[in-house]
Formats: C-alpha cells, sequence, structure tokens
C-alpha cells in the first residue's frame, strides 16, 4: 500500500474529488493546509528583490491506496489540478506499513 499525499490549490478541490471518484478511488481525507513552495508563496518586488510575503492557503488530500492503484491516482489528480500556473501543487507518495478498518477489523488491502 501507499500514500498518495497531494498539496493543490483549492479552487481545484471539486474537480480532483470528481476525477478520483470516476476511477474508483472510495476514500480520501481532506485539510485545510498552508504552505509555500520555491516562489515562497505570492512575492512582491520591493526595491528590486523579490520578498516571501505569506503562505498561501493550499488543500491536502490524502489517499491509502492499494500499490496497483497509485499511478492511476496520482495520473488523475495530475491531469485535474493542472492550470499551468505557479502553485499548481505537488504530489508525495509513500509506503504505508498496515491499514486497519476499525468496524471489521479487516487488514492492508481489505481495509483500504
Ligand atoms: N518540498 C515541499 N515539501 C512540502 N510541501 C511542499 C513542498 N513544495 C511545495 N509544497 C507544498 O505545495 C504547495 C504548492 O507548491 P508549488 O506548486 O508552489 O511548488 P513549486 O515547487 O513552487 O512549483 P511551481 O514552480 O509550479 O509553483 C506549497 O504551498 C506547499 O504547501
Ligand atoms: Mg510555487
Amino acid at each position: 500500500m501507499k500514500k498518495v499525499e497531494a498539496i493543490i490549490k483549492p479552487f481545484k478541490l471539486d474537480e480532483v474529488r470528481e476525477a478520483l471518484t470516476e476511477v474508483g478511488i472510495t476514500g480520501m481525507t481532506v485539510t485545510e493546509v498552508k504552505g509555500f513552495g520555491r516562489q515562497k508563496g505570492h512575492t512582491e518586488i520591493y526595491r528590486g528583490a523579490e520578498y516571501a510575503v505569506d503562505f498561501l492557503p493550499k488543500i491536502k488530500l490524502e489517499l491509502v491506496l492499494p500499490d496497483a492503484l497509485v499511478e492511476q491516482a496520482v495520473e488523475t489528480i495530475i491531469q485535474a489540478a493542472h492550470s499551468g500556473k505557479i502553485g499548481d501543487g505537488k504530489i508525495f507518495v509513500s509506503n504505508i506499513e498496515q491499514a486497519i478498518r476499525i468496524r471489521t477489523g479487516e487488514r492492508d488491502d481489505a481495509a483500504v
């Protein structure tokens, strides 16, 4: 199993959720977060230099998936979250050791 963590622009959330639902993703966690990338949030020019101004609001999606579904989920997120402008976000993929459905005690692929 893997965890796919995607930081996206808030206005893209509905589109990304719909696209992921269409490819059969059955669960996800969504969190409102703040962050910055290499432009350090929005930037402004002050005396000819760029200064970091702020964190920008972003949405973090977390999906835990069987390995076989990861590539499709990643491609779906890229397609739906892409605007082509800076700040479109990032996707991180990491290993998950265990998953357990609390109600039934099912584990791993059966639990996600
Ligand atoms: N290295 C990182 N580690 C953790 N979170 C990150 C990292 N880089 C970006 N993020 C998160 O993703 C959000 C969007 O990043 P962003 O898309 O601006 O990345 P970027 O590298 O600056 O790419 P771009 O040039 O397309 O803007 C950030 O606000 C932050 O929340
Ligand atoms: Mg950026």
